[in-house]
C-alpha cells in the first residue's frame, strides 16, 4: 500500500505516503528514544507491541466519539491513518505527579492531582519542547484560541476514557501526551497512544511499566509493554 522511501521519519515511528494523498502509513519501529535522542537503543517487538496497543485505544475512543487520525491496522508494525496537518504543540495531561513536573515544581512523585492538570509543550527538538502557555501558542500563530479550547477538552475527554480503562486493567494512567492536527478543517487526535508516550504503573505495586523503565534502565520494558497489553486484553501476535 506504500510506496518508497518515507516522507517522514522520527525517532520512533515512519510516515509513508499512499497512492491516496489524504491518507498515510504509520510504522511503528522497534527504535527507542529518550532525552531528546541522547539516549537510543532498538528494542525487538516494540514497534509491534505499540502498534497493536496504539490501535486498540484509538478505535476505544472513536468508539466513544473523539475524532481520530486512525482508519485501521495494515500488518504487524504498520496502521493506515489520515494525513493530517499538525498543531505543532504537546498536550500533557497529569492525573499523578511524575516526571517533568516533580523536577519543575519539587512535587513528590505519586502525588494525586486532583483535579488532573493540563500542560503544553512547544514541539522543538533544538529548544527541547520546552512547556509554553496559550498565550504564547496565540501570539506566536501556533494555535488559535478555539483550537487550543478544543484541544484541553479532547484532551480531558480522553483522560476520561482512558483512566477507567486502565484502573479496571489494575494500572494507573499517571500521565499521557497527546498531539492534534487537522484533515479535511476538523482537528483530530493523530501521533500515536502507547506506553512511549504515557506513564502506566501497576495499581497494586506502584512499579512503572512505561518508557521510564528504559529512562531510568530498569530493564524488562517490552516485557512491560506486553504486559499492559495482555492486561487491557489487547492479543500480540506469538515471537516469529
Ligand atoms: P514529562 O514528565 O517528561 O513532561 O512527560 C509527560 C508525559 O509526556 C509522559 O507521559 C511522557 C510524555 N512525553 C512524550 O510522549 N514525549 C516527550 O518528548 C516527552 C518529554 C514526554
Ligand atoms: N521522546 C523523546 C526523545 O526521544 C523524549 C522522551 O520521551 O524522553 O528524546
Amino acid at each position: 500500500m506504500h510506496k518508497g522511501e518515507p516522507v517522514y521519519s522520527g525517532k520512533a515511528k515512519s510516515l509513508y505516503a499512499t497512492d491516496d494523498p489524504r491518507l498515510m502509513v504509520m510504522e511503528f519501529r522497534d527504535d527507542t528514544s529518550a532525552f531528546d535522542g541522547q539516549k537510543v537503543a532498538r528494542l525487538a517487538r516494540k514497534g509491534m507491541v505499540n502498534n497493536y496497543l496504539n490501535a486498540f485505544l484509538m478505535e476505544r475512543l472513536a468508539a466513544a466519539g473523539i475524532p481520530t487520525h486512525f482508519v485501521r491496522r495494515l500488518s504487524a508494525t504498520r496502521s493506515l491513518v489520515k494525513r493530517l496537518a499538525m498543531v505543532p504543540l504537546e498536550c500533557v495531561v497529569r492525573n499523578r505527579a511524575a516526571g517533568s513536573l516533580c523536577r519543575r515544581l519539587g512535587v513528590e512523585e505519586g502525588r494525586v492531582l486532583s483535579p488532573p492538570t493540563f500542560e503544553l509543550f512547544l514541539k522543538n527538538d533544538a529548544l527541547h519542547d520546552p512547556l509554553v502557555n496559550e498565550y504564547h501558542a496565540v501570539t506566536f500563530g501556533w494555535a488559535d484560541r478555539p483550537t487550543l479550547a478544543r484541544m484541553v477538552e479532547q484532551s480531558f475527554r480522553v483522560n476520561e476514557l482512558l483512566s477507567p480503562l486502565f484502573a479496571d486493567a489494575g494500572l494507573v494512567l499517571v500521565d499521557f501526551k497527546l498531539e492534534f492536527g487537522w484533515a479535511d478543517g476538523e482537528l483530530v487526535l493523530g501521533d500515536e497512544l502507547s506506553p512511549d508516550g504515557c506513564r502506566i504503573w501497576d495499581a497494586a505495586s506502584g512499579e512503572k511499566l512505561d518508557k521510564d523503565r528504559f529512562r531510568k534502565d530498569l530493564g524488562r520494558v517490552v516485557e512491560s509493554y506486553e504486559e499492559i497489553a495482555a492486561r487491557l486484553g489487547v492479543p500480540l501476535p506469538a515471537s516469529p
